[in-house]
């Protein structure tokens, strides 16, 4: 690619943005108010806005390999911290995807250096559902699967930080957790019960 390409794509956006509304620019640099908090996966092939058919301005993003939520990671910590402390998003979501190379990596038994310690994450929501997945014996089945109950632990992670719990005391938020089937294009909503989940684990990560 002639990264040249991508100062004439900018300036032709410009353009674009400017002829639909003059004050685009103006408008976006006065602040951002968004009401979703995205977190998805790094994967080229997985956009974020654009899946969603959202514009600048109205997701706050964070990407990282396969979606995930460690409960050390300083850096998704800080976005879910700000996001929902500060932001004040009314929703936040976890999407993954089919054919996510990091859950694919997770699942083989391969010495992959500094990976490790991150996809290892992943390999701890396998043992935590390891007799639903072993259950199913088409290893496609499984693949997908595992995409969806990553989603669902991340979620779990979320719930587990003091800035949800304080925020679903004070206001209207909710948790979603999404996974983009990169096949069809579609997004799906895997439509977790956290009522149940939560049932079950509250009382454990309760922090107030
Ligand atoms: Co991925």
């Amino acid at each position: 690619m002639d990264i040249k390409k991508i100062f004439d794509n900018n300036q032709k956006w410009i353009v674009k943005k400017l002829g639909i509304n003059q004050n685009y620019f103006k408008n976006l640099s006065e602040g951002q108010n968004p009401e979703i908090l995205y977190i998805g996966c790094s994967d080229s092939r997985v956009s974020a806005e654009e899946l969603m058919g959202l514009e600048p301005g109205e997701v706050f993003v964070h990407r990282n390999i396969a979606n995930m939520v460690p409960n050390t990671d300083l850096n998704v910590m800080s976005v879910i911290n700000y996001a929902v402390t500060h932001l004040k998003v009314k929703h936040v979501v976890v999407c993954g995807h089919y054919n996510c190379g990091g859950v694919k990596a997770a699942m083989q038994s391969e010495d992959l250096g500094l990976l490790n310690p991150w996809l290892r994450n992943i390999r701890d929501v396998y043992r935590l559902h390891k007799s639903e997945l072993d259950a199913i014996s088409c290893e496609d089945n499984k693949y997908n699967k595992l995409v969806e109950l990553n989603v669902q632990e991340q979620c779990v992670n979320i719930l587990k930080t003091a800035a949800i719990q304080k925020a679903f005391k004070e206001r209207e938020i909710t948790v979603h957790g999404w996974v983009w089937d990169i096949q069809s294009g579609k997004l799906i909503d895997l439509k977790i019960d956290f009522d149940k989940i939560l049932k079950d684990i509250m009382e454990i990560y309760h922090l107030s």
